[in-house]
């Protein structure tokens, strides 16, 4: 585990307006202070991102989170109460306190409490918000190590906190309950499911396809590794490599392990379990890369439960892209 010395100098150099890598649970942040206009921009210049697109505010607390938004409803309180600190992210109606800079000048805005002792120390260090995307480049796949971090972002860092493997591995839930008139809706989907939000809420949680608010992992192409993604089902995976091979492309598949590739295809194994594929995910779309394959085949478990949001991120990935 990480020295209380280097959570206090991360919080040090937020407080001074600086940037950082943290561990969080989902996926690493590349965090500022909420609150400071031109560290938040740093963030955006950092990454690539464009600047009106809205970011999570992480606080070390519900507590905290109250002075970021202008009110906290029954459902609110209920989903934070069960689910904070963890893998949840609420978009909720936003106070002063909540910039332009962070909200891309919406009416709402995003709040999470991070489950990752690592990033609660920070937070409590710093005694404040922090704005933390995924510390990858803009469109790219979030970072689930330290070392994905470092590879990415790490000449523009002067701290990365290493806090281990995420444990989630794909990015929080978003669940918006900031409007009195419609019901609460999930944004994106994640780790904590449709199923659990209902059995708190006694009502269902729709996913909504399109929405007015900016959420750019709602871009059709998102989360995507350099080689191209093609999803395919498991019966199917053994013709499609051999044909991409065929045609002369350095090909690789992502299956099950008793799924069997052909010869000359590299092969990249994900457990069954939604969970353990999740957790895993990430880190192998970043080894097809790494090893140089132009094409990955991926075989995803089934779309229920976390399947969902993996499947939902997987379509991302594989959307056609521009340029
Ligand atoms: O798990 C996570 O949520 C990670 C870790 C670091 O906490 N963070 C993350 O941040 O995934 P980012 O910026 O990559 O994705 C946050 C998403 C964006 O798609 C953004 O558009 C959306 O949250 N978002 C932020 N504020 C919003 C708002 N007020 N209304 C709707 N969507 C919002
Ligand atoms: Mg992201």
């Amino acid at each position: 585990m990480l020295s209380d010395e280097l959570i206090a100098r991360a919080a040090e150099i937020l407080r001074s307006g600086g940037v950082v890598g943290l561990p969080t649970e989902t996926v690493y942040g590349l965090a500022a202070d909420a609150e400071n206009e031109l560290a938040v921009r740093q963030i955006f210049a950092i990454k690539g991102r464009p600047s009106h697109h809205p970011l999570i505010v992480h606080v070390a607390s519900a507590d905290a989170a109250r002075s970021w938004v202008s009110s906290f409803p029954k459902e609110a309180e209920a989903l934070a109460a069960k689910f904070w600190p963890g893998p949840l992210t609420l978009v909720l109606p936003r106070s002063g306190r909540a910039s332009d800079a962070v909200t891309g000048g919406q009416a709402t805005v995003a709040v999470r409490v991070p489950g990752h002792p690592v990033a609660l120390g920070v937070l409590k260090a710093l005694g404040g918000g922090v704005a933390a995307p995924s510390a990858n480049k803009f469109g790219g796949v979030s970072p689930t190590t330290a070392a994905h971090v470092r590879h990415d972002l790490g000449d523009a860092l002067p701290l990365i906190l290493d806090g281990g493997p995420c444990q989630v591995g794909i990015e929080s839930t978003i669940v918006d309950v900031s409007s009195k008139d419609l019901g609460p809706a999930i944004l994106r989907p994640g780790f904590i499911t449709s199923a659990q939000l209902q059995a708190v809420l006694g009502r269902p949680v729709p996913v909504v396809e399109s929405s007015e608010v900016r959420v750019s992992g709602s871009l059709e192409s998102h989360y995507a590794p350099k080689a191209g993604v093609v999803l395919c089902s498991p019966d199917e995976v053994r013709k499609r490599t051999a044909f991409l091979r065929e045609s002369g492309k350095r090909v690789a598949g992502i299956t099950p392990d008793s799924v069997a590739l052909p010869a000359g295809v590299g092969r990249f194994h994900l457990p069954d379990d939604a969970v353990l594929y999740a957790q895993r995910l990430y880190a192998t779309l970043r080894d097809v890369d790494a090893q140089g394959f132009e094409v990955v085949v991926v075989v995803e478990p089934e779309q229920e439960g976390v399947g969902i949001a993996i499947h939902d991120r997987l379509k991302r990935a594989a959307a056609p892209r521009k340029g």
